[in-house]
């Protein structure tokens, strides 16, 4: 596996991948990889010829009470993994690279409808940050193909309008997520969790599971079911940020017709904020 810092390098090696023929897939990441990243990986190795994954802790989309220094950082772990799954190119770029005349200069993408409520009311700036640098890495690698985990199934909205809205000929893919054997969603924010707390976080998906049951059993009472949801976190010492029951395509609230739900959850533990969410087609 190769690993370039500079754009122009970068684009050297893909354009030789491309003059064989060969399809490419970007895996956008901020590094510390585990088992949900690898997956995206795989997936990508299995459909497309050249594997670029990025590694950028981005600045854009941090808030300025948000501690982006102590993001974890684990490069050495990171190459490691990515050797392992046959990635082809790791894309390290400084934050210069990026944001060559620096933040504040930096032009900006904005996707209006899908980022003002939940993450994007309680994270200001963030889905900008998201967005703007999204946008850039698939400019700079132009490929055929992104993989993206549906965890962050906001985020994952927002790309895929984004790509829509801006003609670009990307394939979006969104991936399961992947859960520790608690139901607990992978992330790298689950460093920061004692064991007690990883146990106590664990109630997120239980709580999303009972309110789709809840849903799919016939009950239309959104708002009941939102608060009880709320209350059972509570009980397990976790602080929800949010907990909503939206329409899935448009993350509005859903009417009683709504066919395609998506449960989304927020929760305060300890240090970190964990999100997770659950879609379904109501039978
Ligand atoms: O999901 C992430 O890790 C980040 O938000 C992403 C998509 C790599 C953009 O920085």
């Amino acid at each position: 596996m190769q690993t370039q810092k500079k754009i122009k390098d970068l684009r050297q090696i893909l354009k030789t991948a491309r003059s064989q023929g060969k399809s490419i897939a970007l895996v956008p990441t901020m590094g510390n990889l585990h088992e949900g990243h690898l997956q995206l990986i795989r997936q990508a190795r299995d459909r497309y010829d050249f594997i670029v994954c990025s590694i950028f802790v981005n600045p854009l989309q941090f808030s300025e009470n948000e501690d982006l220094a102590a993001y974890p950082r684990t490069l050495e772990a990171d190459r490691e993994s990515l050797r392992s799954e046959n990635c082809d190119c790791l894309f390290l770029p400084s934050i210069n690279e990026i944001y060559g005349d620096g933040l504040e200069q930096q032009t900006s993408i904005n996707v209006p409808g899908l980022t003002e409520n939940l993450c994007g009311s309680s994270r200001p700036g963030h889905f900008v940050g998201v967005a703007t640098v999204v946008t850039t890495l698939f400019n700079i690698v132009q490929p055929d193909a992104a993989f993206f985990g549906l965890k962050d199934y906001q985020q994952f909205l927002v790309i895929r309008k984004l790509t829509q809205d801006l003609a670009l000929e990307i394939a979006i893919h969104g991936i399961e997520t992947h859960r520790e054997e608690s139901g607990l969603a992978m992330s790298s924010r689950n460093n920061y969790l004692s064991e007690q707390q990883r146990q106590q976080a664990s109630s997120l998906y239980r709580c999303l599971q009972t309110c789709a049951e809840q849903i799919q059993q016939g009950n239309t009472e959104f708002n009941q079911l939102e608060k009880a949801a709320k209350k059972e976190l509570k009980q397990a010492s976790l602080k929800p940020d949010y907990f909503q029951i939206c329409d899935a395509d448009t993350l509005q609230p859903p009417s009683t017709d709504t066919q395609h739900i998506a449960i989304l959850g927020a929760i305060f533990v300890g240090k970190s904020r964990l999100i997770d969410n659950i879609r379904f087609q109501r039978s």
